[in-house]
């Protein structure tokens, strides 16, 4: 079985995290799949083609529903990209939650997500988080070990500064090829960083200094996580930034959610949202997103950013 390979710049991904039930161990229900279905088959039909999942979503159960539904749906492995992270340990009564990327972790993490996704291919694993425990060496000996055992096409990172980056790539063969952060509207410290230099803001921000530039130089994908701001912009509020974006839809026949995505479409590092809801309608309210380029002029971009800031640029 062989799935699609490719991710681009500003191609909108679906988030699954919203699947599988409830955060314990309870198992999934047939109700569960129902909803991962419905969310899904609204992905689908807006044209998305790219699904991102973590081992600990749901505990496991976010990547099992997904791996029932390919079971299910005869050639969908071929139509889409599975993307999945490893390397979050939740807390388990033993242990406090930590982070691990020693490569034996890795190992079993990928064993276990195909098994539950149902594949046999995992098309991008990312690094859910840095490890500062880790030996890069040892986590790219797994990687490579995963890639040459054809279990894993690509990889990338998640939540990472364009340091940690490049001290694991200096061990690693294959490239790495993207990095998903926290960036919206409403989650500006990615994009605050680069006006912040040289003004005592600038030590409130906790974003890493260039790690989008970073990113954008060496085509590692920028994805991002939050996109949407949890509905904060979109859910019927009557505040400033909700109102332009609704003026804006209006002038550009689309929705808000679809204003709020190409926000992030429409910076130079074409800046690949992450969708996590898992309503079908506000799935579909999404769709420009994927059909239609970003068009936001200068002007409008920088309008929706101050107003979403609450005071004028530095
Ligand atoms: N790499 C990481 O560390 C990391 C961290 C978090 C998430 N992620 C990934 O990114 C995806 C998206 O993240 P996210 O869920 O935090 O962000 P999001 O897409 O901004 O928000 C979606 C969440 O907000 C809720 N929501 C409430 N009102 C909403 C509205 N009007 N419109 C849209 N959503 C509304 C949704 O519930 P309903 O389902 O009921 O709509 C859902 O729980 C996740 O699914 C996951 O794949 C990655």
């Amino acid at each position: 079985m062989t799935g699609q390979t490719d991710i681009r710049a500003g191609q909108p991904v679906y988030g699954c995290m919203g699947l599988g039930g409830t955060w314990d161990s309870v198992p999934y229900t047939a109700a569960d799949i129902a909803h991962a279905e419905a969310a899904v088959e609204a992905a689908l039909d807006i044209g998305i083609t790219v699904f991102d999942h973590a081992d600990i979503y749901r505990r496991g159960k976010a990547e099992a529903v997904f791996g029932e539904l390919l079971r299910r749906a005869s050639g969908l492995r071929e139509r889409i990209v599975v993307q999945t992270k490893c390397g979050i340990r939740q807390a388990d009564g033993h242990h406090p939650g930590m982070y691990d990327l020693r490569g034996q972790h890795i190992l079993r993490s990928v064993e276990e997500s195909l098994a539950r996704l149902c594949t046999d291919v995992i098309d991008v694993l990312l690094l859910h988080r840095p490890d500062p425990l880790a030996d890069p060496q040892d986590t790219a000996k797994a990687l490579t070990s995963l890639h040459e055992q054809g279990l894993v096409r690509r990889f990338g990172v998640s939540n990472m500064s364009a340091a940690q980056i490049t001290h694991l790539q200096d061990h690693l063969d294959v490239p790495l090829v993207a990095n998903q952060l926290e960036m919206s509207l409403g989650s500006r410290d990615w994009v605050e960083a680069g006006v912040l230099v040289n003004t005592p803001a600038a030590a409130e921000n906790g974003f890493p200094h260039g790690t989008v530039e970073y990113c954008h130089a060496r085509d590692i994908q920028l994805q991002a996580w939050g996109a949407l701001a949890k509905g904060r912009y979109t859910d019927g509020s009557d505040s400033p930034t909700a109102q332009l974006l609704s003026d804006l839809a209006e002038r550009k026949q689309t929705t808000p959610e679809t204003i709020l995505l190409w926000w992030l479409q429409r910076h130079p590092a074409r800046i690949a949202p992450v969708i996590g809801t898992s309503r079908p309608e506000r799935i579909r309210a999404c769709r420009d997103a994927v059909t239609r380029e970003p068009e936001l002029t200068h002007e409008e971009w920088y309008d929706l950013w101050v107003t979403a800031r609450g005071g004028p640029l530095p």
